[in-house]
């Protein structure tokens, strides 16, 4: 990951983020009124860089957790734990971002158990509070911290859907593959490929998401474009590369795969 050139604050720190719209500003008047923020969209379009440019924009500590099915508020909260033969507590990542006044991004928040919610809810409306259960301890978030969530729209089902009351207490932004023109800036600024080669890459990707007709699970994200890229950077043909980059990680389907590679070579050659 490079350090943007010139971020908002020049904070030369700050992971490299093209903004596609008004996200950033809306971000940071979200932190600054301590509105809870969710983020959606599509996998590889950019929501993990964009918190990460933000908690170094605002010079917040980011705690990131990785929701799973089995995660459940205590692995948010914390435990008590033993060593030397004492019990002691151990904060959970959400509990330390609340201490510290940081920023707690709970990626894939829609995989996490529903218990979670308990300490989600108070935590996300105008009381800001986070009950520790286990310590008999309350905190009052201090005005800092912000609590931001992310999920992927795609990947829903019936059961695994956001509750109609969680969703309510977030500020939502929208996040989808960048229009060409930014995606070539993001591609050759990721990969260090010139902009004459970005460019195929960049409108063969383009042609892939416009495939309707097979079943993908998935169109292929800005990520991808950038792992063709740093391919073709180092040396190899741009339709092999996008073979490996792009081609095989969207379908195991041998007949998909042909019908996309067809598409790699008529855009980028043999
Ligand atoms: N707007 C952008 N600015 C800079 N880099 C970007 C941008 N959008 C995408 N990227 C590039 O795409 C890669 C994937 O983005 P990121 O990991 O943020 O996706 P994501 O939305 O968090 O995906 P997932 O839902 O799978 O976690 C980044 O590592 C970066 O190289
Ligand atoms: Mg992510």
């Amino acid at each position: 990951m490079k350090p943007s050139a010139v971020s908002a604050d020049n904070l030369p720190q700050a992971p490299y983020y093209l903004p596609q719209g008004r996200e950033v500003e809306l971000f940071r008047h979200a932190h600054h009124n301590q509105l809870p923020v969710l983020l959606k969209g599509p996998t590889g379009c950019g929501k993990t860089r964009f918190i990460e440019h933000m908690a170094a924009v605002l010079d917040r500590p980011l705690y990131t957790v990785a929701c799973h099915d089995d995660l459940s508020a205590s692995d948010l909260v914390g435990r008590h734990l033993i060593g030397d033969g004492a019990t002691y507590w151990s904060d959970g990542p959400l509990t330390r971002a609340v201490r510290e006044g940081g920023i707690c991004y709970l990626d894939e928040v829609v995989e996490a158990r529903k218990d979670t919610t308990v300490v989600l809810h108070p935590l996300s409306d105008d009381r800001r509070m986070l009950p520790i259960e286990r310590t008999g301890e309350t905190l009052q978030a201090p005005p800092e911290f912000m609590l931001v969530v992310s999920y992927n729209p795609g990947y829903q089902n019936l059961l695994k859907g956001m509750k109609t009351s969680t969703r309510q207490r977030f500020v939502g932004l929208r996040f989808d593959f960048p229009d060409p023109e930014r995606e070539r800036a993001i591609v050759a600024a990721e990969s260090g490929l010139d902009d004459e080669r970005v460019g195929p890459l960049v409108e063969l990707a383009r042609d892939l998401r416009n495939l309707k007709d097979h079943d993908l699970e998935e169109a292929p994200s800005t990520r991808l474009v950038v792992h063709a890229a740093v391919l073709v950077r180092d040396g190899f043909r741009p339709a092999e590369a996008a073979r490996s980059a792009l081609v095989e990680p969207l379908t195991d389907d041998e007949e998909t795969a042909m019908a996309l590679m067809e598409v790699v070579d008529a855009v980028l050659g043999q």
